[in-house]
């Protein structure tokens, strides 16, 4: 487990066999209300000890199906924690873990906690928007990753590229001050400028004629560790 702020740890973090460049990681954030884990880990079992002394999770939330796997299951056991997934998405989910509830469109799931529906990646593609008091967080699962630092777009063959441009768009007018997408091959969040200078110049840079997209072939099993941690679930 690796703390990042005061109420936000990353956890489970492995090298992913579609992008072996690439650390896949799911994140803790520590509520008052209710701790919440995003996104999804093979190697979550790994940090069962240090999960524990966090207390207990209230949910887990995966943005897309890609995130979908076994080790889901072990959280909803261990932890009493449902998986919550996006409606539209929720019966290929359900091909590799179960389903606790569903989601869809833009709104408050808890008063600090906002979904909101940024559909291109994948359909039922979805980022959450996190304000502990201190920070606004910002979880675009790989919607919009770190490659090199810099915020990369993740387009598959079957991505609709007009509702993903769309959804760029509305993720830049968002207020949040810091990027924490699920896959990067370095830092593994990025904190936005107050002036939103640097957002903007990413923005550029992502949209632009010299926009870093890059297109994953990612087959059938999208999630898997190449071996780096124990469990493996
Ligand atoms: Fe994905």
């Amino acid at each position: 487990m690796e703390r990042l702020f005061d109420k936000l740890h990353a956890v489970g973090s492995e090298r992913l066999s579609f992008a072996p460049a690439f650390t896949g990681r799911a994140f803790l954030l520590r509520r008052r209300d209710g701790n919440i884990l995003m996104y999804s880990s093979g190697c979550i079992a790994d940090e069962a000890v240090a999960l524990l002394t966090h207390g207990e999770i209230t949910r887990q939330y995966i943005n897309h199906h890609h995130q979908a796997m076994p080790s889901c299951d072990w959280i909803s056991e261990r932890f009493g924690a449902p998986l919550f997934v996006p409606e539209s998405e929720a019966r290929t989910v359900a091909e590799q873990c179960r389903v606790g509830g569903t989601f869809s469109g833009r709104g408050f799931q808890f008063p600090d906690f906002e979904m909101i529906s940024i559909r291109g990646h994948s359909v039922g593609s979805t980022c959450f928007l996190w304000d502990d008091g201190t920070h606004r967080y910002l979880f675009t699962e790989d919607s919009v990753y770190l490659k090199d630092d810099a915020w990369t777009a993740a387009v598959l063959k079957s991505s609709d590229r007009q509702a993903y441009v769309q959804s760029l768009g509305l993720i830049r007018e968002l207020d949040f001050d810091v990027l924490v997408p699920s896959m990067s091959n370095g830092s593994p969040i990025q904190r936005t400028e107050p002036n939103h200078t640097k957002r903007s110049r990413e923005w550029a840079k992502l949209g632009g004629r010299r926009a870093r997209v890059r297109l994953l072939e990612r087959g059938g099993a999208y999630h898997g560790c190449a071996h780096c941690c124990r469990s493996n679930i």
